[in-house]
């Protein structure tokens, strides 16, 4: 069910600044639809659970795609690697013909799988939520790819970013629950 709008009780560039603070990485979310493949560009990406494997992320309701998404039964996630920002372009644009003169390879379901990514989840959808001004898609990993010596690319107050030094290991990690 869609939230009512309500009127805001703040300002809306001023929120999206502030959310724009947090860092995330770069994703192309691909899918196969009646017209053919869909693939977006999101930094809406998150990890949800292990036992299940679930994973989420949210799309626009403005988006046209929305409807292909929303009959999508299966998905595949690609974790963009740091050479990849202008795969990242070709995928935020809207009208583009996203798909034109792109090498991938096509699982049996149709999903279709691009080449170069950082890692590479195949999912079957678990469900969809409300999510306000978008759509909130609950995704179970059904396979994965993990190409480590590739490093993510970053998103972070507008911009990508690559990582730049090397990490320190947080000193709880990994913990027995989640985090
Ligand atoms: C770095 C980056 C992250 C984005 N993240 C999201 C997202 O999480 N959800 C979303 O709906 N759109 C996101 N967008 C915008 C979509 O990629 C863009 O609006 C989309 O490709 C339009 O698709 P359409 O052709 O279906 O309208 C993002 C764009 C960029 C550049």
């Amino acid at each position: 069910m869609k939230t009512p709008a309500s009127p805001s009780p703040f300002d809306a560039m001023a929120f999206r600044k502030c959310l724009s603070q947090f860092p995330t990485g770069v994703c192309i979310v691909t899918a196969a639809s009646d017209a053919g493949p869909i693939g977006m560009t999101i930094s809406s990406f998150n990890s949800l659970s292990l036992t299940p494997p679930l994973v989420l992320f949210s799309i626009d309701r403005r988006a046209q795609s929305l409807p292909a998404w929303e009959a999508a039964a299966n998905c595949a996630i690609h974790v963009l690697s740091q050479e990849q920002r202008d795969l990242s372009n070709r995928f935020a644009r809207p009208d583009a013909n996203k798909w034109e003169g792109l090498n991938f390879r096509t699982q049996d379901n149709g999903t279709p799988i691009l080449s170069g990514a950082a890692a590479v989840m195949e999912c079957q959808r678990h469900a969809a939520h409300d999510g306000g001004d978008h759509v909130l898609f609950i995704e179970r990993v059904s396979r994965f790819q993990t190409f480590g010596e590739r490093k993510p690319l970053m998103f972070c107050q507008g911009s990508y970013h690559a990582l730049g030094t090397e990490g320190v290991h947080a000193e709880l990690w990994p913990l027995d629950i989640h985090y």
